[in-house]
């Protein structure tokens, strides 16, 4: 039987932490047994230290854990972390550097050159940094960071397609507002409204995407050297980021080329059964209309993309609409899969 393996949140409280917390319920191989937060909240119980924004409530086997302030010292090895941004720098590094393994949905740390940007489908190779990051900052811990809930859904996408040589991208998204944490954008600001700026998003996709289809090139990851453009939306959706995408390839793939790559995709989690492997990680529907983030974010766990609407764009070479959960395969779901694969590569004692 599997041992099973203690771990705590970071950033409990918000938004991506209860997500995180829903995530886990039933893990079959994670406990969840410490949750942290601001000293605002350390010393409450669970239940009176936040708002719980998801459906139903507070799982019972949560309510009445004492919130503990973020600092190393009696947290389990393995923590996730769904820190505000503000605050997530130091406190990872200090929990890494005290030997906690810190999977973190925080933008703070991806783009660093020793930092893993994991997404197990696609670069699981990228784990190969972290001896690298170990040596040369003195820990005995480390950090291993997740996509921007937006730049997850392109990447999903196109890995099927990087084998054709991506040259240029052009992603444009229509972001739920369940990205914006809580209470995040102001009703009155979304409601009928598309808000066609969000500060740093553009920059992050872009960047965050070139490391993600990047090649390991002994310590460092050598970025896809593809042309990329992003436009980032806001949109009245719940949950469920959507990317329309263009792109341009090196090898002039057909249409049905393409198709298949799509159909035929499979991966590391899958072939390893993680358990929050979806069975196909990159679905394509056939439906003209589809997909959409109201009928499709949830499907799969929320794990999987969705893909459609594969066609020829007169500017680049082809189109297509890319859909996925933001919360979940964009944060915690994201996050817990990685630590998923940490394990079954014995990284987690
Ligand atoms: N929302 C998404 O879809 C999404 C997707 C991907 C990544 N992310 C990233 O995930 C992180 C969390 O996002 P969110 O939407 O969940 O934000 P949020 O709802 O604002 O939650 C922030 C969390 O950080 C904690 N925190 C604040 N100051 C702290 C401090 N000084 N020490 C320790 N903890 C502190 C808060 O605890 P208190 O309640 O005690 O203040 C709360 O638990 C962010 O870095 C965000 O960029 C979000």
């Amino acid at each position: 039987m599997q041992t099973r393996i203690e771990v705590g949140i970071l950033g409990a409280t918000g938004m991506v932490g209860q997500s995180f917390i829903r995530f886990l319920q039933g893990h079959p191989w994670f406990d969840l047994r410490v949750l942290g937060a601001s000293d605002r909240n350390a010393g409450k119980k669970y239940r009176d230290a936040m708002n719980w924004n998801l459906a139903g409530s507070v799982p019972d086997s949560v309510a009445d854990i004492t919130v503990d302030e973020s600092k190393p010292g009696t947290a389990p090895q393995l923590l996730f972390s769904a820190m505000d941004a503000s605050v997530a720098t130091e406190i990872e590094r200090a929990f890494a550097e005290a030997g906690h393994v810190v999977v973190s949905n925080s933008r703070n740390h991806r783009m660093e050159p020793d930092v893993p940007l994991l997404v197990p489908e696609i670069n699981p190779d990228h784990l190969k940094l972290v001896p690298g990051q170990q040596r040369a900052r003195g820990w005995k811990g480390q950090i291993v960071t997740n996509p921007n809930c937006s730049t997850i859904v392109l990447t999903m996408g196109l890995a099927p397609l990087k084998q054709f040589g991506i040259t240029k991208i052009v992603a444009t998204t229509m972001q739920a507002i369940s990205g914006a944490g809580y209470p995040g954008v102001p009703s009155m600001d979304i409601v009928g409204n598309v808000i066609p700026f969000i500060g740093g998003e553009e920059e992050k996709m872009q960047q965050e995407t070139q490391k993600i289809l990047g090649e390991f090139r002994g310590d460092r990851i050598e970025p896809l050297p593809a042309r990329m453009s992003a436009h980032c939306n806001r949109v009245p959706v719940v949950d469920g980021h959507t990317v329309t995408v263009s792109v341009e390839f090196s090898s002039k793939p057909s249409e049905a080329d393409l198709r298949r790559a799509i159909d035929e995709f499979t991966a590391l989690p899958q072939e390893r059964h993680l358990p929050s492997a979806p069975a196909r990680p990159v679905i394509y529907m056939t439906e003209a209309n589809r997909p959409q983030p109201r009928k499709d974010a949830e499907r799969e766990r929320g794990m999987a993309a969705f893909v459609g609407r594969l066609r020829p764009c007169p500017v680049l070479d082809y189109k297509f609409i890319a859909l996925s959960h933001n919360t979940i395969r964009g944060a915690a779901g994201a996050a817990v899969l990685n630590a998923e694969l940490m394990h079954s590569e014995g990284m987690l004692r």
